[in-house]
């Protein structure tokens, strides 16, 4: 049996639970393959003229064209050249985990692994070895460098792995070297592969013939440079690695034995079986932290839009948003609608002055005197409500994990087990990009920092996800895109309606994001307290889309993002006080990038679904079976849906507020408005 037809009768129905290594002489090793469980997708590799290559096929057709794979050192050759395939096996593994809390409660890891040897022929005769995973989802693979003597320290300058696109497909994407915005906080761009520059992952792509979806990023970022990706500049569709860079321009620093991150492909044939996205999950080592019982998903209100909406400031004086009034009338507000958590933001010495230069003035430790911390601590407690301490860092990395030890120990003893963390800079005062191997670095000390003292962790201007969620699930939400907070201030006047549209199908591929839904003074009057000029950015929603934003953004960390005093007389407050933030089950009924999404979720350990359906600028309607309930059970949907003459521009605000019975065998008819959106509660009837 060769490698291929292994792989095929294992496809065809073993079941093996443990991996089960079969190990192949060399002499069957030209070109070496490995193909998923149910065969779809099969990895080849092959050295041709001294150099290594793979591509990837999904039923027969080309997804990747041969691809060159090599890393380029400072002070030492390019292990590209001579080089030549010792070895190879494969090994087959399936399993089933639960998560502590997410999107889906259990996840099935079914995959084919392939590992094959490479030795370069010439000095100084390196070693390393390719692992690939062929998913039914996708695939993945990654380099792993043995200890050997002629490769000890190393400093990588670039990664040479190439994916070479056979299709001219249509890719999503946002840009990687945009100067002073070394961030992800842009718009989504779409163009052809062919034309794409220097970009972010993931990438999301649909192949011209519209049959299959492509997904390109990483998991398993631990001590590397992230991934962003170099087009091809009009030539050809070869993108290229290119790692963000450490200040003077290495890339990575390391000694071996050392493991790359994952490359990952996920792959679909319809848009809508993208989402929930596993396959990072199951290329992250399963959790470290035994005892999960303190980590619990919760919806949170904060002291955080007044300041960005220029009502509140975080620094002190007059407006001050963290004072020990403003943070109880917070906490009560909370507590009467049954969410969990208040963000204080601005309650600690450093924002004074310019707060973005002044990365090495902030304490983590020290409130502003008008900010009783002990004291509300112990209020927030009584009330059997959280804070959330938040750490803007400014980028200061090196003035924060100097004080993170101490600054947690504080937050521990006080029942805080909650941080937002911010990182509100393009590089580092020392100079390193954002992205670079020294924030993966930091980030990664901060979740075991984190898990240390017990504390879940936010993260704004982060590094992207690449599933340590799995490992660390204390590690629940982040930014890492533009988010609600661009429609306070932003010089395009806020998100446009297709925004979430994308997001949905890019950004939120890599996981959970802190958004922040739930404004619902759509046009920033009541809480400024003057009419807005039409200059003036605002959200650019129906107040139904931001309900719809709950179910279709996830976030275990879900933010109602408005004043409390906006929500007051709201009789849609109601949705967002219900809904739920864990879930055990999500499906994507609808979806088209850029235009619609409709998402149904059933929440964890609970009967009750709910739905959420957004649209861009056009106005859509949709006919959902709910076969998804169960069936013999009656059902109450309680829908909140744009009212008439709803429209994002003109008449955001009208919700119209309705109770039916369902069961498995109805259909919901849903009429969103231009820039809307629908949020639908389904609980059983009593
Ligand atoms: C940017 C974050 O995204 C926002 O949520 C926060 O309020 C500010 N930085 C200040 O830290
Ligand atoms: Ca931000």
């Amino acid at each position: 049996m060769d490698i291929w037809t292994r792989s095929f009768a294992r496809a065809a129905g073993f079941t093996v639970t443990l991996a089960a290594l079969i190990a192949t002489t060399a002499l069957a090793q030209n070109k070496p393959g490995v193909a998923s469980p149910d065969g779809r997708n099969r990895i080849s590799v092959e050295v041709r003229d001294g150099k290594l290559y793979y591509s990837l096929e999904r039923d027969g057709r080309a997804i990747l064209l041969p691809s060159q794979m090599g890393f380029e050192f400072r002070g030492a050759k390019t292990l590209r050249d001579s080089l030549r395939i010792t070895g190879s096996s494969t090994s087959t593994y399936d399993t089933t985990w639960t998560q502590p809390w997410g999107e889906v409660a259990k996840v099935r890891d079914h995959h084919n692994a392939l590992r094959v040897s490479v030795v370069e022929t010439a000095p100084p005769s390196r070693r390393f070895d390719v692992v690939f995973r062929a998913f039914n989802d996708g695939v993945s693979f990654r380099y792993e460098f043995p200890d050997q003597p002629t490769l000890k320290d190393f400093v990588i300058s670039e990664e040479l792995t190439e994916f070479a696109f056979a299709d001219n497909a249509r890719a999503w994407w946002i840009p990687s070297n945009r100067p002073r915005l070394d961030r992800s906080e842009m718009l989504y761009s779409s163009s052809p592969v062919s034309v794409m520059d220097s970009v972010q992952t993931p990438i999301t792509m649909e192949t011209r013939d519209g049959k299959t979806f492509i997904v390109l990023h990483e998991a398993n970022l631990v001590d590397y440079a992230r991934m962003n990706i170099k087009g091809p500049y009009m030539d050809n569709r070869t993108l290229h690695v290119a790692l963000a860079p450490l200040a003077g321009g290495d890339k990575v620093r390391g000694h071996t034995p050392f493991v790359t991150p994952w490359r990952t492909l996920q792959l679909a044939d319809r848009v809508t079986d993208l989402a929930p996205s596993v396959l990072g999950l199951n290329l992250n080592p399963p959790s470290v932290i035994k005892d999960v019982s303190w980590i619990k998903p919760m919806k949170y209100v904060g002291i955080w839009w007044g300041m960005h909406i220029n009502t509140m400031t975080w620094s002190s004086g007059p407006k001050h948003g963290a004072t020990t009034a403003n943070t109880k009338r917070y906490i009560d507000f909370a507590a009467a609608n049954g969410l969990g958590g208040v963000l204080v933001e601005g309650w600690n010495v450093g924002w004074d002055g310019d707060w973005i230069k002044n990365a090495n003035a902030f304490s983590f430790t020290q409130p502003y005197p008008d900010y009783d911390l002990p004291g509300l601590a112990a209020y927030a407690k009584q009330k059997g409500v959280k804070l959330i301490a938040h750490n803007e860092t400014s980028g200061g990395v090196v003035n924060y994990e100097r004080q993170m030890d101490s600054a947690f120990a504080l937050y521990h003893s006080l029942g805080i087990d909650a941080i937002k963390s911010g990182y509100v800079t393009d590089t580092t005062p020392e100079g390193h990009s954002h992205h670079s191997q020294f924030m993966v670095r930091h980030y990664r000390k901060v979740i075991e920092t984190a898990a240390k003292y017990k504390i879940m962790m936010d993260v704004h201007e982060p590094v992207h996800d690449t599933g340590e969620r799995r490992t660390y699930p204390n590690m629940m939400t982040r930014e890492g895109a533009r988010g609600q907070e661009y429609n306070a201030w932003s010089g395009e006047g806020g998100n446009p309606p297709e925004h979430e549209t994308i997001l949905f199908f890019t950004r939120m591929l890599a996981g959970p994001m802190d958004f922040t839904p739930g404004v619902f003074d759509i046009l920033i009057e009541r809480g400024t307290g003057r009419p807005r000029r039409p200059e003036e950015p605002r959200i650019r929603t129906t107040l139904a889309k931001q309900l719809a934003l709950y179910v279709v953004l996830y976030s275990p960390l879900q933010m109602a993002a408005d004043l409390p005093e906006n929500y007051e007389k709201q009789p849609a407050f109601q949705f967002i006080r219900d809904v739920a933030v864990d879930w055990d089950e999500s499906h994507v009924l609808e979806g088209k990038i850029g235009d619609y999404v409709v998402v149904a979720r059933k929440a964890r350990n609970s009967p009750e679904w709910f739905l959420g359906a957004i649209t861009d600028e056009e106005s859509r309607t949709f006919d959902i079976p709910l076969s998804f309930l169960s069936k013999g059970q009656s059902y109450v949907a309680e829908v909140y849906a744009d009212g008439p003459g709803a429209n994002w521009l003109t008449n955001p605000l009208p919700v119209a507020i309705s109770k039916r019975t369902v069961t498995s065998g109805s259909r919901l008819h849903l009429v969103l408005a231009p820039g809307g959106g629908q949020a639908v509660r389904i609980r059983p009837a009593k």
